[in-house]
């Protein structure tokens, strides 16, 4: 197998990504502006299938009607050369002053409405372009203070501006679903809808749920202490892993939006695993574009920037491969056996059992010896990770 992608592997890079220049709270740009040309065609002749990109990457915030257009036309131009779609879409609603307190849940209801007009906009852009899906991350929305942020008005104030663009994409017959990305805090202290978990449960309170997903980020997740794995497993379980956006993250501090896999690899390995396969006894696999939000780092020249780009690739390939071998290794089949993985899908009552029939049947209770599990039946957990993790390490083929 081949570490070269091709576009068939359906990657895709942020404009604001590969246009990083370098700046962070303690210093200014490192780089020059990358000309968004110049980035599709990199992107083309990398292997890369898809752009995305925010409104104000592409037409700086306050841009003429004329600007805007002609930046939208050089952009459909580079498309048309190349075969790069955009695949997705979002909307910044955190850079300019008047959003310095949020967009759709900002305590002042002139910047609600002027985020609302906004999105709008950009809606109509998406669906020009034919987005599928239109990435909500609303970085600003929250609060540093608790005095200064009633939460409740405002996750009722986020659900007025979902279901009112839910509604316009609906009225407008537009094939475009939105996804929400969850990130604990940066810029904001806190921001709402912190986790994965805590957008799904706030999805269910809108008018139309199935129209809206989310797009969780590894480092946003691990930022948090959590296992991405295990929340994109559950993200599939609910059918909500709409997008995905993929890099690198060392542990619990500021977003590092390293290459992907640059950070917790093993975490890497079996995120590949479920994307590509789905759970162990199948279940759902995710589908949509596999889109890298990382940051070269500012260290870098040029040249930085697409051997990053070829990195992300590469690692997701090479987890790939590195996957399959680990799924068609008898011993991990065997390994996987005795851990009972396979078993956590039979249901623990048998078809037309009733709890009268669990509470009758002696040998789940009273004649069930738990006594064995005191230095007995031990599961062979580690025994797997370590045959994972000689295959990741191609010690296993
Ligand atoms: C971040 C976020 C953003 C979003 C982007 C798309 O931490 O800065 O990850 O990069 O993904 O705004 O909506
Ligand atoms: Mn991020
Ligand atoms: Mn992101």
């Amino acid at each position: 197998m081949s570490v070269t992608p091709t576009k068939a592997d359906r990657f895709s890079f942020g404009l604001w990504t590969i246009g990083y220049n370098g700046t962070d709270p303690f210093g200014g740009p490192t780089r020059p502006p990358l000309d968004v040309v110049h980035g599709v065609e990199k992107l083309a002749e990398l292997g890369a299938y898809g752009l995305t990109f925010h409104d104000d990457d592409l037409f700086a915030f306050g841009s003429t009607d004329a600007e805007r257009q002609k930046q939208i036309d050089r952009l459909k131009g580079a498309m048309a050369d190349t075969g790069i779609i955009v695949p997705m879409v979002t909307t910044n609603l955190f850079s300019a002053p008047v959003f310095k307190d949020g967009g759709f849940t900002s305590n002042d209801r002139d910047v609600r409405r002027f985020a609302l007009r906004k999105v709008l906009r950009n809606i109509d852009l998406a669906a020009e372009l034919g987005a599928k899906t239109f990435v909500m991350w609303g970085g600003r929305e929250g609060a540093e203070y608790d005095s200064a942020k009633d939460v409740q008005a405002a996750l009722t104030r986020y659900k007025e501006a979902v279901d009112l663009l839910s509604q316009y994409v609906l009225d407008k017959g537009y094939d475009l679903r939105f996804a929400i990305e969850p990130k604990p805090n940066e810029p904001r202290g806190d921001i709402l809808l912190p986790t994965l978990g805590h957008a799904i449960a706030f999805i269910d309170s809108l008018e139309h749920p199935e129209m809206v997903g989310i797009n969780p980020e590894t480092g946003h997740e691990q930022m948090a202490g959590l296992n991405y794995t295990a929340g994109i497993a559950q993200a599939l379980y609910h059918g909500k892993l709409f997008h995905i956006d993929l890099n690198g993250q060392r542990g619990i501090k500021y977003d590092q939006d390293l290459v992907f896999a640059h950070g917790d690899l093993h975490n890497a390995f079996s995120l590949v695993d479920l994307l590509e396969h789905g759970g162990p006894q199948g279940g759902p696999a995710y589908d949509g574009p596999r889109h890298f939000d990382y940051k070269p780092s500012r260290t870098e020249s040029e040249d930085g920037i697409w051997d990053s780009v070829k990195a992300n690739m590469a690692n997701y390939l090479m987890l790939k491969e590195r996957a399959d071998a680990f799924r068609a290794d008898p011993e991990v089949q065997e390994a996987l056996e005795a851990a009972k993985v396979a078993e956590l899908s039979v249901p623990t009552l048998g078809e037309g059992e009733t709890y009268a029939d669990l509470l009758a049947d002696r040998a789940s209770y009273e004649d069930f010896d738990a006594q064995q599990y005191l230095g007995g039946k031990g599961f062979g957990f580690v025994r797997l990770q370590q045959l994972a993790t000689e295959h990741l390490l191609g010690e296993r083929r």
